[in-house]
């Protein structure tokens, strides 16, 4: 475990799924809270000794709902699958239809396996538009109108455009499907007013990771407009059809973390996509084929580039994930549109995906976007000796060792925390 901290401190976390949360987020997840069951919903558990724990829950409801602009929140969620299948269990049958994004081009395994072989859904997707890096929204509304799905899912781990939310659901509405929007990837984006809004743009609920844009503890929760019937299916089905022990002491730290976003949030986002933006500039200026370049990369935190050229220096996505990681630079390989075409797999594939989330939560700004890729390029393009790039990465992690955009700690980002 100290090596673990050892090696994230002297790193550069790039993971566009992952965040670091805040001391005080830290010291929420190991208290006593984590021993504690409270199935059911706050003033009516089916375990004793609640009382506080309903205190805390309804105030993370409370913070919830003001920041993410939601009529109903259930925070109960133990991550952002889980928060999916609450909505597949209460809003559909086995059986049923469901319409999401294709897997190659973005969309999360939750669309489909978990969809598919927990849930017993029938998955169809979305027409996708390579160039745009989106829903092809004609094509999509076509190929919904025909198939008539029960729920239609909109989001995506690859996620660097607003979808078109607004535009589809009218159509989703209109063949009485109910819509979702799994904002896994860009939850926090939306809490602090970037991105889009999904809710205001007729999606009925909306899905969430709690520690990936939004930076707080690993769990999930369940966002929706307010509408008693739709609340109450949703509420079923996180107990007692899915969940027994919902994690207090991350509700606990999802409270925390949602306090610190209502105050710190607007800056904070507004930074990740200017590095967001400012990392993609910087790494097309030395060469790399950085996806989406006419329409500026990215909105979002992430950016994805075509590794391809590299293929016969270094190897596909896999070798250039492994040589970067040898340097400390900790990003992941990704498939990217072109590759269902030329057949790649997962394991080998054409792109790399990067995210500004943690880097930005360390502090950094475009300066050091701007250097995290002249030091890419030095292993990638300029095949310098890994070594010493890893211990140019580790001078460089030297100013960057406290989460900011938090409440005020000693504690430092990576820090061990002995307890004796
Ligand atoms: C779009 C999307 N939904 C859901 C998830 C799963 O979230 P969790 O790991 O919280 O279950 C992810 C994970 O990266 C994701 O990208």
């Amino acid at each position: 475990m100290k090596k673990h901290h050892e090696m994230f401190a002297n790193a550069i976390p790039l993971i566009a799924s992952e965040n670091v949360c805040s001391p005080a987020v830290r010291e929420a997840i190991i208290t006593d809270l984590a021993h504690r069951y409270a199935e059911g919903v706050a003033g009516s558990r089916v375990y004793a000794g609640c009382e506080f724990i309903d205190k805390i829950e309804l105030k993370c409801i409370e913070l919830a709902k003001k920041y993410w602009r939601a009529g109903f929140a259930d925070v109960r969620a133990i991550s952002g699958v889980v928060a999916n299948l609450i909505v597949y269990t209460g809003l559909t049958k086995p059986g049923d239809k469901m319409m999401a994004m294709p897997i190659p081009q973005g969309g999360h395994i939750s669309h489909n396996r978990t969809a598919i072989n927990v849930h017993g859904l029938k998955v169809d997707f979305f027409e996708f538009n390579e160039e745009e890096m989106n829903l092809d929204i004609d094509r999509s509304i076509k190929k919904l109108k025909e198939y008539k799905p029960k729920l239609v899912l909109f989001g995506a781990s690859v996620f660097l455009f607003p979808h078109p939310v607004k535009e589809i659901s009218e159509a989703a509405k209109e063949v009485g499907a109910y819509t979702m929007y799994d904002g896994a990837h860009v939850a926090g984006l939306i809490g602090s007013g970037y991105f889009q809004q999904p809710l205001e743009e007729g999606s009925d609920v909306f899905t969430l990771s709690t520690h990936k844009t939004f930076p707080g503890p690993q769990h999930g929760s369940v966002l929706a407009i307010e509408d008693e019937e739709l609340n109450k299916k949703l509420r079923l089905a996180a107990f007692p059809a899915l969940l027994s022990n919902h994690h207090l002491h991350n509700v606990a730290g999802l409270a925390i973390t949602l306090t610190e976003m209502l105050k710190f949030g607007k800056e904070y986002h507004g930074q990740v996509i200017k590095n967001a933006k400012a990392l993609a500039q910087a790494l097309h200026e030395r060469g790399f084929e950085v996806l989406a370049e006419k329409k500026g990369f990215t909105e979002s935190h992430t950016l994805v580039a075509d590794i391809s050229k590299l293929s016969e220096t270094i190897g596909w996505g896999d070798k250039v994930e492994q040589v970067l990681e040898q340097a400390g630079i900790i990003l992941n390989r990704n498939l990217i549109p072109k590759d269902i075409k030329e057949k790649r797999s997962y394991k080998t594939p054409s792109g790399i995906r990067l995210g500004t989330s943690e880097v930005t939560r360390l502090g950094m700004k475009e300066s050091e976007m701007d250097y995290i890729a002249e030091l890419i390029e030095r292993i990638c393009i300029k095949q310098q000796d890994i070594k010493s790039v890893k211990q140019l990465v580790k001078e460089f992690r030297k100013d960057f060792q406290e989460v900011k955009y938090c409440f005020k700690s000693k504690t430092q980002a990576y820090q061990y925390i002995n307890i004796h």
